[in-house]
């Protein structure tokens, strides 16, 4: 059975062809984050607009790497939700009008199933059950996962998401959008004692998170230094030791909940998903306590950690593979911005 995945709920048109016997047949990706980088966030308007231009161009480009025509797809999986509502407009409308062009059922995934199921797709897949903790710029959630579809909700951000926290950081240290990789990159240059910035809720037991007082803690040093400067901006190596105390403090969060999550689960595997989930210096911290405490870890590939189609075309044929009767060929779709992962049928 070939599935298309077609994904389109940020700012990443991604368009893939699984194979149930063969896997991942191709996939292709175009990112808007040039065009959304001089806004300082993503503009929703010129994401649906610019999905439009995409999505057929991506979709032959799949096809032609995969050698296989439009006829030879059996089922087009779409997300449906959560993410911007004209952006996952744009993707269902292409999913559907295309499934009913060939007479072929569609399937609505949900955008962090497909995450959460990314790591599957490697070449050592970890097997169920599993913790997994999601680190996108929408989410952060740590979950228990037994299987397709059976995903328990084990704690979750109080405010903002660990990816946003990464973006908001990094435009208060003028590093553009999205900051994620940059403030990465920056803190391997900065002091680690410099800064210690506060750890939200590390000690709070529970498995839920908070980092929205981080990102204000960043402000208040980025405030302070500017008025001991007098208004000077900040030197490079400033910004480097910053950008280190942040992610030392939000990596410190991330694995020790982790921890407390395969701790209260009793479970031996952890499964990074989500586009915080490139990060080196968690992927770094989360290897070496896996290392010393006897448990497993396993990450996608980073080409599969961000927004892509891959995913998308993976976990719909992990539905139908779990249930044949999940696709249907209702073409009049409608589209979930907020969706929590809890509802999914
Ligand atoms: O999963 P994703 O592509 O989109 C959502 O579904 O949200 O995640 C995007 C987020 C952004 O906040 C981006 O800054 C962050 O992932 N990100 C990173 C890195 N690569 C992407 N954050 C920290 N370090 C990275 N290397
Ligand atoms: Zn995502």
């Amino acid at each position: 059975m070939i599935v298309l995945g077609v994904e389109s709920s940020c700012d990443e048109t991604g368009l893939a062809l699984y194979d149930t016997q063969r896997g991942l047949l191709s996939h292709a990706l175009y990112s808007q984050v040039a065009m959304h980088e001089e806004y300082g966030g993503v503009v929703p308007e010129l994401a649906s607009r610019d999905h439009i231009r995409r999505a057929i161009p991506l979709l032959k480009q799949t096809l032609g790497e995969a050698g296989l025509s439009l006829e030879q797809i059996d089922t087009v999986a779409y997300t449906q939700g959560p993410g911007l509502a004209g952006a996952l407009l744009v993707g269902a409308s292409v999913a559907c009008s295309l499934a009913l062009a060939i007479d072929r059922p569609v399937l609505g995934i949900h955008h962090l199933e497909g995450h959460l199921l990314a790591p599957l797709l490697a070449d050592n897949p970890p097997p169920f059950p599993f913790v997994a903790l999601l680190v996108s710029g929408g989410h952060t959630q740590l979950m228990r996962v037994d299987g397709v579809g059976r995903y328990q909700l084990l704690g979750e951000t109080l405010d903002d998401a660990a990816g946003e926290a990464f973006d908001k950081s990094a435009k208060l240290l003028g590093l553009g959008y999205p900051g994620g990789p940059a403030i990465s990159l920056l803190a391997t240059e900065g002091d680690p004692q410099a800064y210690k910035l506060p750890r939200p809720m590390l000690h709070s037991k529970d498995l839920n998170f908070s980092f929205s007082g981080l990102k204000t803690a960043v402000l208040t040093v980025v405030k302070n230094h500017a008025a001991s400067l007098a208004q000077q901006a900040l030197s490079r190596q400033d910004k480097a030791d910053i950008a280190r105390g942040f992610v030392d403090a939000i990596v410190d969060v991330l694995s020790a909940k982790c921890m407390t999550a395969l701790k209260q689960t009793g479970l031996k595997r952890l499964v990074i998903a989500g586009g915080v989930g490139a990060n080196s210096q968690l992927r770094a911290a989360l290897n070496a306590a896996a290392a010393k405490r006897r448990f497993q870890v396993f990450y996608p590939e980073l080409q599969f950690c961000t927004d892509n189609g891959a995913m998308i075309a993976f976990a719909g044929a992990l539905r139908l593979q779990a249930n044949p009767q999940a696709a249907s060929r209702d073409y009049a779709f409608n589209v979930r911005p907020r969706w929590p992962l809890s509802e999914i049928g």
